[in-house]
């Protein structure tokens, strides 16, 4: 159990007579202690009769405030055990980066769990997205990508046998796949991505160590060289409990 608010110390209480909703002050300190420090991740918050007798509001109340803090993510309920601090979300830029580059940043591990290697005629979405036709070969790869033993998510990415002739099993798990295409002198300039709003299938979801329909966030992206010619067409899945994506928007008036 961690730390209660001091009785009269230096914790701020609900003030009933603001026009602020209480569940909201409510959630505004729990948000603060957590980003604070005081609450850290992994830590169990008080029970919900516990905020009521220290603050003497309604369970109702407590409730809201905690199911609006699961919701964004920070706090995630444990059926029967509790409530805890959930590890912040990683944060991903819409930038061309590999996955391993992206968990380095983060000064997390990067791990790779191969799922398959195949190769293979190019078919529906695959031809389409690679610009390719229907008896190309193109190299299929399953991954399951993990993050300090992790899993983030799931990638399959679909490569042009004509731009790379071979890759190996060993390279996929214990490297970079952009690592391995730059090595073969293949450079990717620009990616076009797409990112919705999906519902973890029974293998995603037993892969990825959710629930089935747990929230994820699907991406499709056909990376292309500077040239034009697209190396990859990538389907990935990513927990969306774990991951956000962010963006920077410009005014197109200026
Ligand atoms: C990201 C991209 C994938 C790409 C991968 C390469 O996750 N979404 O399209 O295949 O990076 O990562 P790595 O070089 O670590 O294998």
């Amino acid at each position: 159990m961690i730390g209660q608010p001091t009785q009269g110390g230096d914790i701020i209480m609900v003030d009933k007579s603001s026009i602020v909703p209480i569940y909201h002050q409510l959630k505004t300190l729990i948000q603060t202690q957590i980003l604070s420090g005081e609450y850290p991740v992994g830590a169990q918050l008080p029970s919900e009769r516990e905020f009521c007798d220290t603050y003497a509001i309604s369970r109702m109340t407590v409730r809201q405030a905690i199911i609006d803090l699961v919701n964004e993510g920070l706090l995630k309920r444990e059926r029967g055990r509790g409530t805890y601090v959930a590890k912040p979300k990683i944060e991903q830029g819409l930038q061309l980066t590999s996955f391993t580059e992206e968990m380095l940043q983060r000064n997390l591990v990067p791990g790779t769990r191969l799922l398959f290697l195949r190769t293979e005629t190019a078919k529906g979405r695959a031809v389409a997205r690679l610009h390719t036709f229907e008896d190309q070969l193109i190299h299929i790869i399953a991954r399951l990508r993990l993050a300090d033993g992790e899993p983030m998510a799931m990638e399959t990415s679909h490569i042009p046998v004509s731009l790379v002739k071979e890759l190996t099993p060993a390279a996929l798990e214990h490297g970079s796949l952009y690592a391995a295409l730059r090595k073969d002198g293949l450079h990717m300039a620009y990616a076009e991505q797409t990112l919705e709003a999906s519902l973890a299938k029974g293998d995603e979801a037993e892969l990825l160590g959710i629930k089935l329909k747990a929230p994820v966030l699907l991406i499709e992206r056909t990376t292309y060289l500077s040239d034009g010619t697209p190396v990859e067409y990538v389907r990935s899945v990513y927990r969306a409990d774990r991951y956000k994506f962010s963006l920077r928007l410009t005014n197109p008036k200026g």
